[in-house]
């Protein structure tokens, strides 16, 4: 389905019909200007209000947004934000459907009506810029956009002025963004009203008090800015103000008109379970500028990984040294045998000696270390059908990295490798900037360019958040960006609670997906020297049957099978791994409550067969899920992997049953899930 209509109406005072229609006159008052959503549902109000340029957003004619201000605080320039006046305005629709090359569901429709308003200062310098508003079912968007003009050539943003002011006190899940280690996204959630939040990350996703909706509000095609947090104002306000991360002179952005500042978004939902799958921000980065995406794959992988995190392998050289020539045909063995497409290696190249956090320019990413042959293993893994996945740690050395992108990645396309695990362990990058400015923004968009002409696949780890680039760089298959199955291994605060991942679903993953390399089978693993563990020392606080849960709930299309390979050989529930599918026709959140339960449903692309999803926090929980989804008069067998009765994630962790059962569109199952469990079906057609 494809539809487009523009209408265009002129600059206010020159074209007399827009004067009258929107009522902008000469004379002073300005009529407020509303655009709406196809449903008519959500509507943004944009207006003038004591010079200032407001918006306001209505859901069914109830208040979400209250009059929220517009602007920029310039560096050595006044700012844009009072004394302002419209001058016209801009509308067009649109609706068409386009296809994702992989994802969460194979179309995606966009349709909405937008509203382009045109503004100036009524006294000198006259400065122009515009707003565009996007008006979706599911929400609404905006984003600045400065024209070429003498008096804003070259400018340097201190302060974007957006505002967000919420209509309620809603509750908001939330992760800090003012502490002085951000720690790269990587935190626990908390929850609180609005009114007390200090600064946060997004998307962050609030509930209003009365139950009536959700809002999440985040940003669209990030490129060439830096990634925006939102701050709290004085307690008790409602109000959370655009905060972007620093360069390391304090100023936000650097540029030249003309000039498009990213999206704002605001998604809107009457029911939780309607948050996911988010393609809200999809729709509003351009399509890919790929014309070959043939060689994009999704892919299962397992790696040299899990042992490092453990401690009983070594990123560095050594006797524990993890990524050796023979371990790793090893793990390519195991790869092929099992139907994995990839294998990572990480600690392969040299810089991994000494305290690798500090060796940002040491990294070579193409001098392997001399007990890995890297061009034999190439061979090795082609032979057997298997992609490996090189690990590119940068420990935030940009220079280093650049300098060395071309002749690295050349290299791996020589080598057949086709894809790229890399990360920025560092909070600040050199020369003092965030980890999220427009430094870092850039350095991640050069990074992705260069892999797209080298056919190579990115998944990056302490990245800047998702803002939507895999529809224009369908290479960006996945990134981590928050606190992943990294801790359960070593973190000083023993792990993810159970309920982590019930909050991830409704927060992190609304922007797109994340590499949380689930399938830790040795849940209860001993000390290396054999010795039970403290009861204190961190481990994954899940059943069995939740981590198999998490390959369809936490949605990435590279998605790893973590555990060392010992502990999968001979496990019956290891064969869920090796079946669930990683790209999705159509998903569908049957229920959800954030902090507490999600079960998903999806169904494989190219395949007919459905995987659904069930997890819990620390309470056990039953849920009658009716199997409607399926295609009716057909027959299918569900494999059912399921916590066994007294299974719970503290004292009976690895318990569970392996059951199939016959079922029909009309079935309903009856799914329980153990205190910190989860449960795991495949649906096939029977033969
Ligand atoms: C942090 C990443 O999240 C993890 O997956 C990786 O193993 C280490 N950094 C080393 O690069
Ligand atoms: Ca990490």
């Amino acid at each position: 389905m494809k539809r487009r209509w523009m209408r265009r109406w002129g600059v206010c005072g020159l074209a007399l019909a827009w004067s009258l229609a929107a009522g902008c006159s000469r004379l002073g008052a300005q009529a407020p200007l509303t655009v709406a959503s196809p449903d008519g549902r959500n509507v943004v109000t944009v207006e003038m209000l004591d010079g200032h340029l407001v918006y306001i957003l209505h859901r069914d004619g109830r208040s979400v947004l209250l009059p929220s201000r517009l602007g920029f605080a310039f560096r050595g320039a006044p700012s844009l934000a009072e004394g302002l006046r419209i001058t016209g305005s801009e509308r067009s629709s649109v609706d068409e459907t386009w296809e994702q090359p992989w994802g969460e569901v194979a179309r995606v429709r966009d349709h909405h009506n937008e509203l382009s308003v045109a503004v100036v200062e009524m006294s000198e310098p006259r400065r122009r810029f515009h707003v565009v508003f996007r008006a979706f079912d599911d929400g609404v968007a905006f984003r600045y956009e400065l024209p070429e003009q003498p008096a804003l050539a070259s400018f340097e943003i201190q302060d974007e002025l957006t505002e967000f002011v919420f209509a309620d006190n809603a509750k908001a899940w939330w992760i800090p963004s003012d502490r002085p280690r951000l720690d790269r996204s990587e935190m626990l959630y908390s929850e609180s009203p609005v009114s007390v939040l200090d600064s946060v990350q997004t998307p962050l996703t609030l509930e209003d008090r009365d139950g009536g909706h959700f809002i999440v509000i985040h940003e669209a095609h990030l490129v060439d800015y830096p990634r925006m947090f939102l701050a709290g104002q004085a307690l008790e306000s409602t109000k959370l103000v655009a905060a972007l991360a620093p360069l390391a002179e304090g100023v936000k952005a650097r540029g030249r008109t003309p000039f498009q500042t990213p999206w704002r978004t605001i998604q809107l939902a009457d029911r939780v379970e309607d948050l996911a799958p988010s393609v809200l921000g999809l729709n509003l980065n351009p399509p890919s500028v790929l014309e070959d995406v043939g060689w994009i794959k999704p892919m299962k992988y397992v790696g040299i990984w899990w042992g490092m995190h453990i401690g009983v392998m070594t990123w560095a050289s050594g006797p524990l040294h993890g990524a050796t020539t023979q371990n790793t045909r090893h793990y390519i063995d195991f790869a092929s045998q099992n139907g994995f497409g990839g294998v990572l290696v990480e600690g392969w190249n040299t810089g991994w000696d000494g305290d690798w956090i500090a060796n940002g320019s040491v990294f070579s990413f193409t001098q392997p270390y001399p007990d890995y042959d890297l061009s034999g293993l190439a061979v090795h893994a082609r032979e057997r059908g298997v992609d490996l996945i090189a690990h590119n740690e940068t420990a935030g050395g940009l220079a280093n990295y650049e300098e060395q992108m071309e002749e690295a990645f050349a290299l791996y396309r020589s080598l057949g490798i086709r894809a790229i695990k890399s990360g920025y362990v560092v909070d600040t990058i050199p020369g003092g900037h965030s980890h999220y400015s427009q430094e870092m923004v850039r350095h991640h968009r050069k990074v992705l360019e260069t892999a797209a002409r080298y056919g190579i696949m990115m998944d990056v780890h302490e990245p800047v958040h998702d803002t939507g680039e895999r529809r224009t760089y369908p290479n960006m298959m996945t990134r981590e960006g928050a606190r992943g199955q990294e801790y359960n291994a070593w973190s000083g605060d023993g792990g993810n609670p159970p309920e982590h991942e019930t909050i991830l679903f409704f927060t992190r993953l609304l922007s797109g997906p994340m590499d949380f390399t689930p399938g830790i089978f040795d849940i209860l693993r001993p000390d290396p020297d054999g010795r039970p563990r403290a009861a204190d020392a961190p481990r994954v606080r899940t059943t069995v049957a939740k981590q198999l849960a998490l390959y369809v709930v936490l949605y990435s299309p590279f998605q790893m099978a973590a555990d060392l390979p010992e502990n999968y050989r001979g496990h019956p529930a290891f064969q869920f791994i090796r079946d669930v599918a990683v790209d999705w026709e159509q998903t569908r959140v049957l229920r959800g409550r954030i902090g507490d339960y999600v079960v998903v449903a999806r169904q494989e692309r190219g395949g007919g067969d459905w995987f659904v999803g069930a997890i819990t926090d620390e309470e056990g929980r039953a849920f009658e899920i009716p199997l409607s989804f399926l295609s009716s008069g057909e027959a299918y067998v569900a494999e059912i992997y399921a916590d066994a009765s007294d299974a719970h994630w503290l004292h009976n962790p690895l318990a569970m049953t392996i059951s199939q059962e016959r079922v029909t569109a009309s079935t309903t199952l009856t799914l329980r899930l153990a205190p910190g469990g989860g449960q795991a079906i495949r649906i096939r057609k029977a033969s």
